[in-house]
């Protein structure tokens, strides 16, 4: 385990000022992780999550900084496999809700978020990135471990399994979901609010959602944005016939074991 330096993610950005470059990569478990993260994996390992929290998972990014200063109820979000997550969450009985997209895109959005990510390692051309993704040698690990993880988990932890193709085809219905699981009861009209706040497009021109306030050595935009597309089947601008017939029959071998209900359409 690497040192106790108490630098968070974006302290280290902040620090790193004009040197700034892309962060290596370091296993913790055989997890490949961003070093800043590494260096603080002691504390982050050691958080004491307060039964009100409400984790939220994703493959992949940011991390768990500022959170011991806030109080709770907390809303958390995490982009660490399962295996990564510290073990109170699970018992204080916190819920936890895992948003999940399909292989595919998900991919593609990585590769356009790696190109502009300048603390992320070095994407390269396409057909070797989609290797890396393949191989689990992208930074938070392996997308089919990350995903399995959590839904073998789901009845047994209480999570939340939802997919990102579920909320586009009907935000409304997937935002009920949510509502219910987190024993909420809201009047329609919040509902239909929290719906077009979170539209893509709503999200796209708001400045604290499309990270237009992160310094250009960071996140370059110009690259690519990070409110990028937002759709479901993106995977086809990119994948050629071939990369497509490689990937799936990898993607079988992998997911045999698991029964998710992914979509690569809508
Ligand atoms: P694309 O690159 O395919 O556009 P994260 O926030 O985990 O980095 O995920 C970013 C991806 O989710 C990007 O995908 C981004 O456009 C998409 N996304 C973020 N908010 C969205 C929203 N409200 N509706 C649809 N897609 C959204």
């Amino acid at each position: 385990m690497a040192g106790k330096e108490e630098l968070s993610y974006s302290e280290a950005i902040a620090a790193a000022g004009d040197a700034f470059h892309r962060f290596p990569l370091i296993k913790i478990q055989g997890v490949p992780l961003m070093c800043p993260i590494v260096h603080n994996w002691d504390s982050i390992w050691a958080f004491r999550p307060d039964p009100s929290d409400l984790l939220i998972a994703t493959y992949p990014k940011a991390g768990l900084s500022l959170l011991k200063k806030m109080d709770p109820p907390r809303v958390i979000k995490t982009h660490l496999p399962f295996k990564l997550v510290p073990e109170g969450f699970w018992k204080n009985k916190c819920k936890a809700i895992y948003v999940a997209r399909n292989a595919k895109d998900n991919l593609v959005s990585y590769y356009h978020f790696d190109r502009m990510n300048l603390t992320q390692p070095e994407p390269g051309p396409w057909d070797g990135y989609i290797h890396k993704f393949m191989n689990g040698e992208l930074a938070w690990g392996s997308w089919y471990d990350h995903v399995k993880g959590y839904w073998e988990e789901r009845e047994k932890r209480n999570i939340l399994y939802i997919f990102y193709e579920d909320m586009k085809e009907n935000p409304q219905r997937e935002v009920e979901r949510i509502m219910r699981y987190l024993d909420l009861s809201l009047a329609d009209d919040v509902i239909s609010r929290i719906v077009e706040l979170t539209s893509f497009k709503t999200m796209k021109e708001n400045p604290m959602a499309n990270y237009s306030f992160i310094l250009k050595p960071v996140f370059d935009q110009s690259i690519s944005p990070f409110m990028r597309k937002g759709v479901v089947g993106d995977w086809t601008n990119h994948f050629s016939p071939a990369q497509t017939q490689l990937f799936d029959e990898d993607y079988k071998r992998k997911m045999k074991d698991a029964d998710i209900p992914f979509r690569t359409d809508i």
